[in-house]
């Protein structure tokens, strides 16, 4: 029975969902999402927290400050209440309302960020805000989820070792990939394991990470509007690219076998999918990183007049999911029958 102190001191790290009764692929999914911050996010937010501590670069007076799309805001917001640091998250306007108001409950404050970067998206302007408030004020300790070392340390020591304990006979692991933390951690790990892993990274379409034109993205978490400078490609086998229509897709069939997943893992779960129906799968022990669930997300990725607007009326339609407008509108227009 765990017993804690501290809210950053429990992770539940044995949680897998086998994928294959809903997908008909062998593909077994890391829940990511079972701890106080709600993602995966806590482990590159208590590693980097605690190497500044380390350092001595965090004092008592100290204001941390990152930029975030979201859940590594939360994470921090989380560690920084709970050691008794000030702390401001620079976000943008993609950012889930429920994220922000998360953040502020834990006693943070936030910034938004409304202007679009030459690449169409705010990281850019999201860095620029921050540096500013660097420089007029040096209480302020930025630890740059972007280039710090301790963002993929984390997955080094905690994530591989988990999955390689988990799943001695693996054979592909796909990674989603933002800053590329989570990605470069576990690429690491299994290029020194006693097994050849295929490490694949799922990206999102729009995103510039490995290359590719900019275009719109929607969905927080995955892709990036710049190179992301942690990213080392020599330690990734194969890049998938995912629409966000197929991420949106993917979400709602996993909902509707009552797995409430981020948009995140619709992007891997999809991105894996399309690879293992080109490659084949019965053989293969495959694994997929899910960073968070679904609660975030209900007035985004699950909320149909969003969808709509955004990915068109039919978004839902292909993959025969009745729309949840629709389908409330059904009960309400059944007729009542007469109990037997
Ligand atoms: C929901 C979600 N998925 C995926 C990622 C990407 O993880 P990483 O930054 O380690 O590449 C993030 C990062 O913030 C995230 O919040």
């Amino acid at each position: 029975m765990p017993v804690i102190t501290a809210p950053y001191a429990f992770n539940e790290s044995r949680l897998y969902v086998d994928l294959e009764p809903i997908f008909g692929r062998r593909l077994y999914l890391k829940c990511e999402g079972f701890n106080f911050a709600g993602s995966i996010k806590l482990k590159a937010a208590n590693e980097m927290v605690e190497s500044a501590e380390r350092e001595g670069v965090l004092r008592p007076d100290s204001i941390l400050i990152e930029s975030s799309s979201g859940n590594l805001g939360v994470a921090l917001s989380m560690i920084a209440a709970s050691k008794g640091y000030r702390f401001l998250c620079v976000t943008d306007s993609r950012c889930n309302l429920s994220t922000r108001l998360l953040m502020e409950a834990l006693g943070s404050e936030v910034h938004v960020v409304a202007d679009l970067d030459a690449n169409g998206g705010f990281l850019g302007k999201r860095i620029d805000y921050v540096r500013a408030l660097c420089a007029s004020d040096d209480r302020y300790v930025w630890l740059s989820q972007y280039t710090n070392e301790g963002n993929w340390r984390a997955h080094f020591r905690t994530t591989g070792p988990e999955i390689a304990e988990h799943f001695p006979e693996l054979d592909v692991l796909f990674i989603g990939a933002g800053t590329t933390g989570t990605l470069m951690g576990c690429a690491r790990y299994f290029r020194e394991w006693n097994r050849e892993v295929r490490i694949v990274a799922v990206d999102s379409v729009g995103s510039v990470a490995f290359g590719g034109p900019p275009g719109r993205r929607m969905i927080p978490g995955l892709g990036m509007s710049m190179r992301p400078p942690l990213l080392d490609e020599s330690f990734v086998d194969e890049v998938v690219r995912v629409e966000e229509a197929d991420t949106i897709r993917t979400c709602h069939r996993l909902a509707r076998r009552g797995f409430l997943f981020g948009g995140s893992t619709g992007t891997v779960v999809s991105g894996a999918m399309d690879w293992l129906a080109r490659h084949g799968s019965r053989d293969l022990t495959t694994v997929a990183i899910a960073p968070d669930l679904g609660e975030r997300y209900l007035d985004t990725i699950y909320q149909i007049n969003w969808l709509q607007d955004l990915y068109g009326d039919d978004i839902l339609e292909t993959e025969g999911i009745t729309p949840p407008s629709a389908a409330a509108e059904s009960v309400t227009r059944t007729p009542h029958r007469p109990s037997s």
